[in-house]
């Protein structure tokens, strides 16, 4: 299969859970847009409404596939997969999107299956790497206020330097500190 144009294959990794369990992490491809619809179906109702703020009975395949189209640069996704059986079991998305400031927006989905078990944590680490790697600097997220998982996942990776509530939504901008950000600078070398 050919890599789209500007696909990232460095972003491909295999990361382990603190089960133990392996799971692949890589970059979205155009043609995942119909797992994004199969994902979609098995997440509660619960889920569904804390990542996309509605109550959709399907994901409309239109929107699937611009989801899973990225540039890799403005626009990025990962994903979480599995092999299961003779397919690839996919078990979460994480993306963030440009959006009208240098703040692209973050979001992430877990399939409830495999959530509270370290992935969220993983893939958002890989993305925000990445994203570095991008010169991004700063992200937005709209979060439910009662989300503590993802307020307490953005807290642990990055500094809040804004925060607004509209109703029952933070809208938080955050600066993340990631390993390569976050790494003590080089000792000077020695004359
Ligand atoms: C939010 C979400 C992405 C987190 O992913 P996850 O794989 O479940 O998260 P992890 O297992 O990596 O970590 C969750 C952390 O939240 C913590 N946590 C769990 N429940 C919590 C709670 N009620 N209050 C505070 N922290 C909580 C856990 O301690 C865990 O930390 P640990 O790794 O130190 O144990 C995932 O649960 C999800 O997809 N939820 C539905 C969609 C959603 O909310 N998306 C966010 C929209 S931007």
């Amino acid at each position: 299969m050919a890599d789209p144009p500007g696909y990232p294959r460095e972003l491909e990794r295999d990361v382990v859970l603190r089960d133990g369990t392996e799971v692949q992490v890589r970059p979205i491809r155009p043609e995942d847009a119909p797992r994004l619809v199969a994902a979609y179906d098995k997440l509660s109702a619960h889920s569904a409404y804390q990542r996309f703020f509605s109550a959709m009975r399907r994901l409309p395949p239109n929107w699937a596939r611009f989801l899973a189209t990225v540039d890799y640069r403005r626009r990025l996704a990962l994903i979480a997969e599995r092999p299961s059986g003779e397919e690839m079991e996919l078990l979460g998305v994480a993306r963030y999107e440009a959006s009208h400031d240098d703040a692209p927006e973050v979001a992430l989905v877990i399939l409830d299956a495999w959530q509270n078990r370290g992935l969220g944590t993983a893939l958002f680490q890989a993305l925000l790497e990445a994203a570095e790697a991008r010169g991004i600097r700063k992200f937005r997220a709209w979060v439910l206020a009662d989300n503590m998982r993802m307020l307490d996942l953005i807290q642990r990776h990055g500094d809040v330097v804004e925060r607004r509530r509209d109703g029952a939504v933070f809208e938080l901008i955050f600066a993340p500190r990631t390993a390569i950000s976050g790494r003590p600078a080089p000792a000077p070398a020695s004359a």
